[in-house]
């Protein structure tokens, strides 16, 4: 795995540059990612480009042995473009038109956009398409904007709903249009909704713009991968994606991205959970999930930003736990990261972003914490022969370290829309899974529909998959009929993926496979839980729970202990075929989900699956013949290592946010 940083020439007087590509050289870092930002500098007037300035910084990168990650700059569209052709300008609901002056001011779906952006592209691709320092192009940055209201945007949106559903009488259907007597026409009259918000209008066309908002930005990524693929060879083509970001499915990109990366900014201090300092080390669950997301597209994965230290953004600027930083790089390199690189290598004196910690302070030269501890790394993972940890994608775990985790991303959109209950959280249930299965000291295979699964799997989790097809219905019935072990929860199986109820009992499809009914749900006011009893103990729960009636020969696992349903089941199993599903009918705390993983991976046996439970927060993935052992734990904790192993990194007793590198 490669280290690397963002480093901005054009915020920077030129004299500087020799001295910080020295500096970012002489801290051990081995990529530099360049011209995200800086249409501008490249493109001062239309076609008048001038490259000069970057073919030197990319000759100062060769000169030392720095690769370089090139960015197409659209994010910035710059002054001449949005004053000449405001139409390029993003219109938000109410008639607003978004202003120049900061980043992102543009519509993926405007065709002058689109001239201008193939221009500096191509101009790019043609300059430093086969240039030797460059091993790959990110496009654009974070994609990410509110839905468009301006007219080219509507009939867009008009097209793809008529290639979806060829007439008007099926998309009325789709969308449940007798409801309030919503009837369209004609496709001319539709509009995209400003948000996933429905406000009590049509909730069906809000998961429709959901899909078409991130296939108008898979549409525009399009422009740019196709002029970018044939003129740069071998090279990667990315883009960077925030975790789970609602506006960009990363499925819709995955045949024109060759490599997936996202940024993670772990220490927000929104964090609500916890009275103790893992607040300020970031919830392994949440990164592991994301690492493993990106994974399960191309089996090529990076982590492109890094935070550095304080961000700027959050308005509660909590200070990192020492070694936070050195943690999280390590874990990116256990979930198999091609690289890492930071934003960024300087701090900012001017512009938004200037509390905006990098690795080296405002005076350019002094390195911050977050510098150190990335120095600190790359000297560590010198220490390891990376000639024996084969690529990440030809690596095959053994299937008793391996579980299915299913990620359908149009749930996410759904939910967002119709929460139902309002602390429903798709993506923090996926991550309480995650968290739990993490324990097994497995790694974990992001399953999503639309791709192949290995079909050895010891267990699947498929947590609150509410739309379902009978594609996926007859996948897990036969993943389970075959011998496997699955696990549904609460909130699966509810709707077709138009997002309309059965017309049948509640959750029809799926009740075949867990051998019971679902009579009522319930959720509790915020500030109350409810207890359910498992196993002898009690734990607790608050956001959704299902009263399930199971049929003849389904066991009972776990009850509600409390409300006037006590008694009722809240976790059941029955056998189908040569395997077994559970189901998981809570949304509980994670201390429920834990024990009841760490019972069922007992079930299930160690011979498929390991059953001792690592310590909570702590993660241990294999790389090669190394195992890596992560403590997100603000405590120490013994290395769940064998006994006196070689370790190549720490020790057998690991201090908070520590690491440890042994040999098998
Ligand atoms: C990211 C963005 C970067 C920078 C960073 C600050 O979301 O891609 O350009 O703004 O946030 O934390």
């Amino acid at each position: 795995m490669k280290i690397g940083t963002y480093y901005y020439p054009e915020q920077w007087p030129r004299q500087q540059w020799q001295r910080d590509f020295d500096n970012i050289a002489a801290m051990g870092l081995q990529i530099v990612h360049m011209a995200e930002f800086a249409w501008f500098d490249l493109e001062p007037a239309p076609g008048d480009f001038r490259f000069d300035w970057l073919s030197h910084c990319l000759d100062l990168a060769r000169q030392r042995k720095l690769e370089v990650i090139l960015c197409t700059p659209t994010a910035a569209p710059p002054i001449w473009l949005s004053q000449s052709l405001p139409q390029t300008l993003p219109l938000y609901e109410g008639g607003i038109v978004g202003r120049f002056g900061g980043r992102r001011h543009y519509n993926p779906l405007s065709p002058e956009f689109h001239d201008a952006t193939r221009r500096i592209v191509q101009a790019m691709a043609d300059r430093f398409g086969d240039h030797p320092a460059v091993i790959g192009w990110q496009i654009d940055n974070e994609y990410s904007n509110p839905f468009d209201q301006s007219d080219v945007t509507h009939a867009a949106f008009r097209r793809w709903l008529r290639d979806k559903y060829g007439d008007i009488q099926s998309l009325n259907r789709a969308w449940g249009n007798q409801f309030w007597t919503a009837y369209y026409t004609d496709f001319d009259q539709i509009l995209l909704p400003p948000s996933r918000d429905p406000k009590y209008a049509n909730p069906h066309q809000c998961l429709d713009a959901s899909r078409f908002w991130s296939w108008a930005f898979a549409a525009y990524n399009r422009i740019q991968a196709d002029i970018l693929r044939p003129r740069i060879g071998h090279r990667f083509i990315t883009t960077n994606f925030m975790p789970l970001h609602p506006d960009a499915d990363p499925q819709d990109m995955a045949a024109d991205l060759t490599l997936f990366a996202w940024d993670s900014y772990p220490v927000t201090g929104w964090e609500k959970e916890g009275d103790d300092q893992t607040y300020r080390l970031a919830d392994p669950a949440q990164i592991g999930l994301c690492h493993d997301h990106m994974a399960s597209f191309r089996n090529r994965l990076a982590l492109m930003e890094l935070q550095p230290g304080h961000v700027n953004w959050s308005g509660v600027p909590v200070r990192l736990f020492p070694g936070a930083i050195r943690l999280w790089i390590w874990t990116a390199f256990a979930h198999g990261a091609e690289f890492v690189t930071t934003y960024r290598f300087r701090q900012p004196r001017f512009g938004i972003e200037l509390f905006h910690e990098g690795l080296v302070g405002p005076d350019g030269v002094t390195p911050s914490d977050g510098g150190k501890q990335f120095a600190q790394v790359i000297e560590e993972i010198r220490r390891l022969d990376l000639s024996r940890i084969p690529k990440f994608a030809d690596e095959t775990p053994r299937s008793a370290e391996t579980v299915g985790l299913v990620l359908d991303f149009e749930q996410l959109w759904y939910y967002l829309t119709l929460p139902q209950a309002r602390r429903w959280n798709q993506s923090k249930w996926l991550a309480i899974w995650y968290a739990a299965l993490s324990r097994l000291g497995a790694r974990i295979r992001i399953l999503r529909p639309e791709a192949d699964w290995p079909d050895d799997l010891p267990l699947i989790v498929a947590p609150a998959v509410q739309m379902i097809d009978a594609k996926l219905v007859s996948r897990l019935d036969s993943y389970a009929r075959s011998g496997g072990n699955l696990v549904l929860t609460c909130r699966t199986g509810l709707m077709d993926r138009t997002g309309q109820l059965w017309e049948g009992p509640w959750a029809a499809p799926i009740l075949p496979l867990i051998g019971a009914s679902i009579e009522a749900y319930d959720s509790l006011r915020d500030d109350r839980f409810g207890q359910i009893r498992f196993e002898g103990k009690t734990y607790p729960w608050g956001v959704w729970g299902d009263q399930i009636a199971p049929k003849g020969g389904t066991e009972v696992l776990a009850t509600y202990a409390d409300q006037f349903y006590a008694g009722a089941a809240a976790v059941t199993r029955s056998r189908l075929g040569k395997g077994a599903v559970s189901y998981f009918g809570v949304c509980s705390e994670p201390p429920l989900v834990e024990a009841f993983v760490e019972s069922l991976a007992k079930s299930i046996g160690s011979e498929r699956l390991q059953a001792t439970m690592l310590p909570s927060r702590v993660q241990v993935l294999r790389r090669g013949p190394y195992r890596i052992a992560l403590n997100y734990q603000d405590q120490p904790v013994d290395a769940p290592a064998p006994a006196s192993p070689k370790f190549l990194i720490g020790s057998a007793r690991m201090a908070p946010a520590d690491v440890a590198v042994w040999e098998e």
